[in-house]
């Protein structure tokens, strides 16, 4: 994304300080997930009375923006007219479009197939449909290079927010060479051809503090503008938590989905305490959740929060949470990245809808 003015306010140093007044550097309140069920759950209800948006359900959390009008009974449409929900990154206040695309994966495959009319097929369908946030890695095979190279090909490149990582380190555990950590960002920055990277995080858990140290000179000479470190493995879960006490982080990235719930006993709260943003990853458990739900019908109440889709409803239990700034799917299919898209669009379910998500996924065959 063509860089905005966030004030990027970093913590003064290694110490458990964050926000310990539970606000944000805006001064805005952060909310508890009860609070944000309640003020998202009154948004989505003068959506269906007024049938026009709210003008801003809640700035400090999310916006809604030019929402068109949508009921509970033309869930299908939202797909096509809405407007996705926006979050503030809790370190600047910039919004981002709460639903982004995932670069590994499926997509990755593609493009390392360079099936380059579906990877550009993709990544316009995100930005026409709204959607800014892409999420890669430099370990993502000919993710980057391939993505780089297309959307400034379509012209689209200034339109996303870029976000890569970087791991020198293996999966944790072993040290890094800051100097072998430089060069791979600056490969990064070759194959994503833009002259600033949004966020840069650093992958799994390796050597925190070699590479947050590489990220932060990155971030002082304005080359970058948000760091962060990410994992998907719970047993790393510990080690994340005390990186969030002690480093200036903007993000995490996480895993988090409908049966995969870990990640709101700690981590989702420490973010908030500490006004970090979080990315979410494995929305649908890659293809655990497709196994699980088969060939079963979406729930005909899922109409009641907007969700026409298994992709949407799995969307809306993770972007309902109040701790989560965006999620990132992955996808290889521009119809699927329209379906997810809808999935950040329209009202969100309630504190009910959200326990009767669980139950449902609860009662389905285990992959
Ligand atoms: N440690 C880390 O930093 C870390 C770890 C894991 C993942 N990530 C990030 O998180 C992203 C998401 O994870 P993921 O891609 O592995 O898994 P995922 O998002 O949970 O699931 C992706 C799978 O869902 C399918 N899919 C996507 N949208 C769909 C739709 N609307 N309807 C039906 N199927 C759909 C995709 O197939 P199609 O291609 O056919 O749509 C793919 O098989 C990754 O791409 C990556 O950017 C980061």
């Amino acid at each position: 994304m063509v860089p905005g003015s966030p004030v990027i306010l970093l913590r003064a140093g290694p110490s458990p300080l964050g926000q310990a007044d539970n606000s944000n550097q805006q001064g805005e309140t952060m909310l508890s997930r009860r609070e944000w069920l309640r003020i998202a759950a009154g948004a989505s209800a003068s959506i269906v009375i007024k049938g026009c948006a709210p003008a801003e359900s809640d700035a400090s959390a999310s916006t809604v923006a030019n929402g068109s009008a949508s009921t509970a009974m033309d869930a299908g449409a939202v797909a096509q007219t809405g407007e996705l929900i926006t979050r503030a990154v809790p370190s600047s206040g910039e919004q981002l479009p709460v639903v982004g695309l995932g670069g590994a994966n499926t997509y990755s495959e593609a493009a390392g197939e360079e099936d380059f009319e579906t990877i550009g097929e993709v990544l316009s369908s995100l930005v026409e449909g709204g959607g800014t946030v892409f999420d890669t890695a430099a370990g993502y095979g000919a993710s980057e290079e391939v993505s780089g190279r297309l959307a400034q090909e379509l012209g689209i490149a200034d339109q996303m927010f870029w976000a890569t990582k970087v791991n020198v380190a293996g999966r944790g555990g072993e040290s890094a060479d800051p100097g072998a950590a430089r060069e791979q960002i600056e490969r990064s920055f070759e194959r994503l051809r833009i002259p600033v990277i949004d966020l840069i995080q650093v992958h799994n858990m390796g050597d925190p503090p070699t590479q947050l140290g590489v990220l932060q000179e990155l971030k002082e000479a304005e080359r970058i503008r948000y760091m962060g470190i990410t994992t998907t493995n719970e047993g790393q879960y510990e080690a994340l938590a005390e990186v969030m006490r002690n480093f200036p982080i903007d993000f995490i990235g996480i895993d988090y989905a409908v049966d995969n719930r870990i990640a709101e006993e700690t981590i989702l709260p420490l973010a908030q305490d500490e006004g970090i943003g979080v990315v979410v990853y494995l929305p649908f458990g890659r293809s655990r959740m497709w196994q699980r739900i088969g060939d079963r019908p979406v729930p005909e109440w899922a109409a009641e929060f907007d969700a026409s889709s298994w992709a949407q409803l799995m969307l809306k239990f993770v972007i309902a949470h109040p701790a989560v700034t965006v999620a990132t799917p992955g996808t290889s299919d521009p119809e699927h990245m329209i379906d997810n898209l809808a999935g950040g669009m329209g009202s969100l379910p309630t504190e009910e809808h959200l326990r009767r998500m669980v139950e449902l996924v609860e009662s389905l065959p285990v992959a």
